[in-house]
């Protein structure tokens, strides 16, 4: 049974929790951590089994488990790789955005010859353009829609508010660095990958869309998401999508 350090402990962390803790995911909690520590105890308060134990770092709880779970920031990324890959351990991440805002993390990894997973999140695909990118990619594009007061707008027109490459999108747009991140890792990088943002007073959900064009043909791929019952910023799929991806990686 894999040994999970759970690093952050807000929605997704919670909802990961709670699926190891109703055994939906074939592992064990060695450490829970979160820079706010009464995070962590509140989701200790939560869970049935009386598996996690509450470390006081990052370090700390690496040194218990095979495998580190990070549902907390890019920098918490960027602080796991120093501890967790000198230990050989895998890292499975949510913070996608750290592995473009830190370059060196993946040199790290290969250096240290260690595993840096990360689920496809909130869109859909990723599976048929890494199988793409086998053929070689021509054309990558993220297409974001978002009701404009989920963007701090008030409009009664769609508006494009960004177009341009997903490294600039990453810098200008924080809230859309994971989807742009993990889109353009798997497919021509961030400064090839084209992201567009869309202020859009006729949708009700979080939208991504995602095109990539290849010598293997069109991918064409769309989600519309509800946010998460915990914390509407989130989209429920990008938990449910770590939750899956962990099932099988624990089987
Ligand atoms: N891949 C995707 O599609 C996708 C989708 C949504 C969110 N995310 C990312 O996943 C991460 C978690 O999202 P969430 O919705 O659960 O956020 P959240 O704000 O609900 O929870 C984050 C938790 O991590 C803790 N934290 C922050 N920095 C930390 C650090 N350095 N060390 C330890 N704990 C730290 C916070 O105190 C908080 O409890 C975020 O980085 C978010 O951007 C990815």
């Amino acid at each position: 049974m894999k040994k999970i350090a759970l690093i952050g402990c807000g929605t997704i962390g919670k909802e990961i929790a709670l699926a190891i803790d109703k055994k939906n995911i074939n592992a064990t909690i060695t450490a829970i951590y979160d820079v706010i520590p009464e995070k962590a105890e509140d989701l200790k308060n939560i869970l049935k089994n009386n598996f996690p134990i509450i470390t006081g770092t990052i370090k700390e709880a690496v040194g218990t488990c095979d495998l580190i779970v990070e549902c907390a920031s890019q920098n918490a990324v960027n602080e796991i790789s120093k501890t967790a890959f000198p230990s050989k351990k895998d890292v499975f991440i949510l913070s996608v955005g750290a592995l473009i805002a830190y370059p060196q993390i993946m040199k790290s990894a290969r250096r240290f010859n260690v595993k840096v997973l990360f689920p496809s999140g909130a869109i859909a695909g990723l599976d048929a353009v890494r199988a793409a990118k086998l053929s070689g990619i021509v054309s990558s594009t993220l297409t974001t829609r978002k009701p404009p007061v989920a963007l701090g707008l008030n409009l009664k027109k769609e508006k494009i508010i960004f177009r341009g490459s997903a490294k600039d999108a990453i810098k200008k747009f924080p809230a859309n660095i994971n989807v742009a991140a993990a889109l353009s890792i798997c497919s021509i990088g961030p400064e090839n990958t084209k992201v567009i943002i869309i202020a859009d007073p006729k949708i009700k959900r979080n939208t991504h869309e995602i095109e990539v064009i290849s010598k293997s043909g069109r991918i064409l791929a769309r989600t519309e998401n509800m946010p998460s019952p915990d914390n509407p910023k989130t989209s429920y799929l990008a938990s449910l999508s770590a939750i899956a991806n962990l099932r099988e990686l624990c089987q």
